[in-house]
């Protein structure tokens, strides 16, 4: 993700720091001496070794202390991992004052620098995503739909009958992109080549400036983030797309106002928290930034699930097709998706984005029910992964099983097997109060896709290729190898 001499001079100025700082870390280290550390026994270390991946040492804590508490260090802090559903409930539980959601996001991604102070002290557009989003998805899944149809169709023409090879994360993002900006900003700027290149390179750039930027310690981050971050450019280059939009809406409020314009821009304007251009375009940004990434790696791994499992593919398809037959391409044939919706959690479950999600930032010191206290300024989180590789929890956990949580429905169960379902055993979309409000739009634009996949296309590995999708780990973030491929041809009979 960085240049080598850059990421050279950063580690070896973050080290200088870390020494510096290690003073009171080792202080905020001896108040944490009741939870056992995993790892070396040189934090400092320990803390550089973790920015080259972490899933190793979290499945090694959770081997030794399931169900307990267990720390592993930053280079300035420390974050305590807890499992089993009776900590994450006192997790859950705990007010926002005291483990805080919105500020251990916002220290993990640095929002506040690469968003901007507003988006990060001011969340509103969280309450747009279940108020009005989540309330509409009915009425954008055949809208939805329409975009994924348009994209693959200008991708694959029908003359595409024989095998050809597609690198998936590039194909995927561009539908999921066009299908996520349809939402957010309608047509005709979600068909803009420019705006959509513009929005994927954002995301990348700014999850490594935030990476860069956790390199150095919070308090130098105010003066040093300028280096690291074009926050200023990104959205005045933003400000060039949107703007013409965002005018000629302010200018016709009344067709807006109406309805007819339906979309998360005008859902913005209309809430009128924010009213310039440049407030309002970082707003669709931060919406670009938490959505189009998460959805399209997801959905990435799936595909090639599929390529190395094409025995999958009839009975899906047979699925779509009775589904779409009887209610056409919407939300309530979506939700008949049964195996669709299993094969997409499967995958997750196997795969995941993060070794850790429910990151919360321990704003007063809080207290587990067995008077375990957990400092200021410490970070407290779940691991996800190895959760979701647990054999106490998933019948032969490391086995591709797509449709075991089809099997699992029944005697009243079939709500809390569907993808959006949160649970301590699943961890996708975090858990709780702060769980993603963005989940339903993204498993709604997966399982349209993934259908319409299934529907029009054969898929297959290449000879040789390995048996589930290759990754590329960075600290707590686990990213699909964006240089994979698969092979794909257009069915001959559609
Ligand atoms: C497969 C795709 C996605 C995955 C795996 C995913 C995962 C997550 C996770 C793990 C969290 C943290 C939850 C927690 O702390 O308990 C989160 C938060 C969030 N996600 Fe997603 N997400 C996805 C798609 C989306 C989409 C499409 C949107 C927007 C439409 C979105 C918007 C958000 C927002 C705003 C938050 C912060 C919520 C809060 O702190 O209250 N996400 N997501």
């Amino acid at each position: 993700m960085f240049s080598n001499a850059s990421q050279e001079i950063c580690l070896l100025v973050s080290a200088g720091l870390a020494g510096i700082i290690a003073v009171p870390l080792f202080l905020r280290s001896r108040r944490l001496d009741a939870i056992p550390t995993v790892g070396s026994t040189n934090s400092w270390w320990s803390a550089i070794k973790n920015l080259k991946g972490t899933s190793g040492i979290i499945q090694e804590g959770y081997n030794k202390y399931k169900n307990a508490p267990f720390k592993i260090p930053t280079l300035y802090n420390w974050i305590v991992i807890v499992s089993g559903t009776k900590l994450l409930d006192e997790v859950r539980a705990a007010p926002d004052d005291q483990l805080s959601a919105v500020e251990g996001t916002n220290d993990f991604f640095k929002i506040a620098f690469i968003m901007g102070h507003r988006v990060a002290n001011d969340p509103y557009h969280f309450a747009i995503i279940k108020m009005q989003l989540n309330r509409k998805l009915a009425t954008l899944c055949p809208i939805i739909e329409d975009e994924i149809s348009a994209t693959l169709s200008e991708m694959f023409s029908s003359q595409d009958d024989e095998w050809r090879p597609v690198v998936v994360l590039t194909t995927i993002r561009k539908v999921v992109s066009r299908a996520g900006n349809r939402i957010f900003v309608g047509l005709p700027l979600c068909r803009d080549p420019g705006w959509l290149e513009f929005g994927l390179q954002y995301a990348v750039d700014s999850i490594v400036s935030a990476a860069k930027i956790d390199l150095f310690p919070r308090f130098v981050w105010p003066l040093i983030a300028n280096f690291f971050t074009c926050t200023g450019n990104h959205v005045g280059q933003a400000v060039e797309f949107l703007g013409p939009t965002i005018r000629e809406r302010q200018n016709i409020v009344d067709r807006a106002r109406s309805g007819e314009v339906d979309d998360f821009l005008q859902w913005l304007m209309n809430n009128g928290s924010e009213s310039t251009e440049r407030e309002i375009t970082q707003r669709i940004l931060a919406m670009v930034f938490a959505s189009i990434h998460a959805t399209a790696s997801s959905l990435m791994r799936a595909v090639y699930d599929l390529a190395a499992h094409p025995e999958y593919i009839v009975p899906l398809r047979e699925e779509v097709d009775a589904v779409v037959r009887q209610d056409g391409w919407t939300k309530a044939a979506i939700d008949k998706m049964y195996k669709i919706d299993s094969f997409l959690k499967e995958s997750h479950r196997l795969g995941g984005a993060s070794s850790l999600v429910m990151i919360r930032k321990v704003s007063k010191d809080f207290t587990f029910s067995d008077g375990r206290i957990i400092p200021r300024g410490c970070y407290i989180a779940a691991p996800s992964c190895a959760i979701h590789h647990d054999e106490e929890l998933y019948d032969k956990p490391d086995a591709f099983d797509p449709f075991r949580f089809v099997r699992l429905r029944g005697d009243g169960n079939d709500m809390k097997q569907q993808m959006v379902s949160l649970s301590s055993d699943f961890l996708a979309f975090g858990h709780g109060k702060h769980a993603c409000p963005g989940r339903f739009a993204a498993v709604v634009i997966q399982k349209l896709m993934l259908a319409r996949i299934v529907s029009s296309y054969d898929l297959k590995l290449d000879d040789g290729a390995p048996a589930s999708c290759k990754t590329v780990e960075f600290g707590i973030f686990i990213n699909p190898d964006p240089t994979t491929t698969i092979l794909l041809r257009k069915r001959s009979s559609v």
